[in-house]
């Protein structure tokens, strides 16, 4: 059943068929979440469409019945919610720790509310991931806060526009405080924004709703505070990290795929490594065309804030990248510690090596299946990719990983010819 994570489950891939066909993209997971929490800001019905059915978009619906939003499936991909009645004010650490973005409930709290009782995330797989930028930025817009027990405690009678120069361009960090700033009092200014494409439609959805900001997409946001914000309708934009996992399966399969609804204008960093790997791709009106028509040559490549490479697609490139021609480097410079799917492409019989933030990929002709382990949602992607293309069966477990960002991965690639069975967990 979509929403549930089987702990248990793993998925086995039989490699060696190059994909071909047609494949949709969904809505874009980190984008829905920041959306569906910023309908907390107003009274009114809110109505959100092409929203993947997703376990962490599960989680967050719980978090926010639990809070006393009403919502209701419309049809598969469109909810309407209400935050009418709202008495709630507490993000439990229950659900938080599965899902830091429920931390994205800070902003629009404070904001609505004036309080907001909020567990911190605390680290994860990929890094430490601290919340300090969102702290800092939600006391310089007037709010008081305390750290309690593991839980953010923050209070503000009324929050007031301020400057926010962001020590780095968070993204949580910015959704958090464009969010708060929307119902403030006076002008607030976000410096050195993130600028990732999700960004810009939480502003689109916000100033449907009546907010004022602009500047969203660059690194300085302006939102003019206003008293209160109405009703409105979004449709969630395609999401550019599924997008480019299906154009890489296409490059490491060999295989001629259209991925029907990604944007080019989205995924231009990752188009640029195509070009310079020598995968061929055509840009389409309504969708991206790759056809894997060769060993693609070895690159390095950086990841950085957008419009830079993004770190969520790092993982997948190792697994094309490791049947290259030639060596490439990836230097992982979002996170920390984003490197754990490498030792289990070696299993598959890549040739990599992790120093610090730096990974060395001398490409190979050939993977071999075998047993692998996913540790978190990309490293999880970019073994299934590797297995795609591997000679033989790969087994990978752990894969609830998956089912936190990818909706129904297994019938979408199946339909394009992939080998792909789940086993459920006993
Ligand atoms: C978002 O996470 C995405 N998640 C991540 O995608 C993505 O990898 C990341 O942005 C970077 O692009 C969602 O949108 C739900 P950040 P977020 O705040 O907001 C440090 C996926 O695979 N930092 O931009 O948590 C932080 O430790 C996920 O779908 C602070 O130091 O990322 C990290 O090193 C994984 N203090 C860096 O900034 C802060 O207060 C980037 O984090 C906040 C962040």
């Amino acid at each position: 059943m979509w929403g549930r994570a089987d702990y248990m489950d793993k998925i086995v891939v039989r490699g060696g068929t190059p994909l071909q066909g047609e494949i949709v993209v969904s809505g874009a997971k980190n984008a829905a979440l920041p959306l569906l929490f910023a309908t907390l800001l107003t009274d009114e019905e809110c109505r959100l469409s092409q929203v993947p059915k997703l376990v962490d978009i599960h989680t967050t619906l719980r978090l926010l019945r639990d809070l006393g939003v009403q919502y209701d499936w419309l049809n598969e991909h469109e909810v309407a919610l209400s935050s009418r009645l709202v008495r709630c004010f507490e993000a439990p650490y229950e659900l938080v720790k599965t899902m830091r973005a429920s931390f994205l409930t800070l902003g629009p709290l404070l904001a609505r509310f004036g309080r907001a009782r909020v567990s911190t995330p605390g680290g994860c797989a990929i890094g430490a991931r601290p919340v300090n930028i969102h702290l800092d930025g939600m006391q310089r817009l007037g709010a008081s806060i305390r750290l309690r027990q593991g839980y953010v405690e923050a209070e503000a009678s009324k929050l007031r526009g301020a400057y926010l120069p962001l020590e780095f361009p968070s993204v949580g960090a910015t959704e958090n405080l464009l969010m708060a700033a929307t119902l403030a009092e006076g002008v607030t200014i976000i410096d050195n924004a993130a600028q990732e494409p999700e960004i810009v439609d939480l502003a689109l959805l916000l100033n449907a709703m009546g907010a004022r900001i602009s500047g969203a997409g660059t690194s300085r946001i302006t939102i003019e505070g206003v008293t209160s914000l109405h009703g409105a309708n979004h449709v969630v934009i395609p999401d550019r990290v599924e997008a480019g996992t299906f154009l890489t399966a296409a490059a490491i399969t060999s295989g001629d795929i259209f991925v029907r609804g990604a944007r080019a204008d989205h995924l231009a960093a990752l188009l640029q490594t195509f070009a310079e790997t020598g995968v061929h791709f055509s840009v389409q009106e309504d969708g991206i065309r790759v056809t894997g028509n060769r060993r693609p040559c070895g690159v390095n490549i950086t990841t950085l804030p957008y419009p830079g490479f993004p770190t969520d697609l790092q993982a997948q490139l190792m697994a094309m990248l490791s049947l290259g021609v030639g060596h490439s480097t990836i230097t992982e410079t979002i996170f920390e510690n984003r490197f754990m799917h490498a030792q289990e492409l070696v299993r598959l019989g890549a040739d990599i090596h992790v120093q610090g933030n730096i990974a060395t990929i001398h490409g190979v002709t050939y993977l071999t299946g075998a047993p692998v382990m996913a540790t978190d949602l990309r490293a999880s992607v970019s073994l299934l990719l590797a297995g795609l293309a591997a000679q033989g069966e790969t087994e990978v477990s752990r894969v609830y990983h998956l089912d936190r960002g990818y909706e129904r991965i297994e019938e979408k690639l199946s339909r394009i010819g992939a080998r792909i069975r789940r086993v459920k967990g006993s």
